[in-house]
């Protein structure tokens, strides 16, 4: 079996994460921008590794009760795999443990795929940005995941868990999850 590693994103792994911000989002971020993540008690940012190679990653900064989702982007070889699922299941994970009530996030209105992920784990659109994104003049959408505390939100969660959990399996993956990163039920991980 393969195994892919759920692990916090430090310094060792940085040259990785430019390159894959290069090629998900060409260049959104600095190595500084980045580096001021890392050492930020306020931002989490999660990674998804096979054999220590990052394929994908994620980040929300915790403002007050929100997690406000700033980055999840995965490498084009390992999209539509259920990697984006995972990654943003943990993310709702971690954002649940530091008690964040909300989840918030702004995507190309444009961006089907992301939009589509997000109304997976229910987000909802909560407003729009006019000509958001300095590049392309294109409106921003805001979506809005409220009462994430509630039983609904951590059965959401759970059910999200298996249905990624059945996928890694139809494929013969494993997953690793050294800094237990996810809280929910796991049953076939291993925290080595
Ligand atoms: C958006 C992104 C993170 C999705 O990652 P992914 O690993 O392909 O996503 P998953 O395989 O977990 O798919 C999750 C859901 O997203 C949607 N989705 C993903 N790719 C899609 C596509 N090409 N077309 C339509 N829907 C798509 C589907 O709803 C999918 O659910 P399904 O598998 O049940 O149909 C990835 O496409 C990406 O990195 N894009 C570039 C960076 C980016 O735009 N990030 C979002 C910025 S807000």
């Amino acid at each position: 079996m393969n195994s892919i590693t759920l692990r916090t994103i430090d310094k060792s792994l940085l040259p990785q994460v430019l390159e894959l911000d290069r090629i998900c989002f060409d260049g959104l971020w600095t190595e500084e921008g980045y580096q001021r993540e890392i050492d930020s008690p306020n931002s989490e940012l999660i990674a998804i590794t096979i054999d220590n190679h990052l394929i994908g990653y994620g980040c929300f900064w915790a403002i007050v009760d929100e997690a406000h989702i700033t980055i999840i982007g995965i490498h084009p070889d390992y999209q539509r795999q259920g990697l984006g699922k995972l990654i943003l299941l943990a993310l709702l994970d971690r954002a649940c443990q530091r008690e964040m009530k909300h989840a918030t996030l702004e995507v190309r209105i444009s961006n089907r795929s992301a939009i589509s992920l997000y109304e997976k784990f229910q987000f909802k659109v909560a407003g729009q940005r006019k000509k958001y994104y300095a590049d392309t003049g294109e409106d921003a959408l805001i979506l809005w995941r409220g009462g994430l505390q509630t039983a609904d939100s951590q059965n959401m969660l759970k059910e999200k868990w298996l249905e990624i959990r059945d996928r890694l399996t139809q494929q013969q993956r494993t997953l690793r999850d050294p800094d237990t990163l996810l809280t929910i039920e796991k049953t076939s991980l291993t925290n080595r």
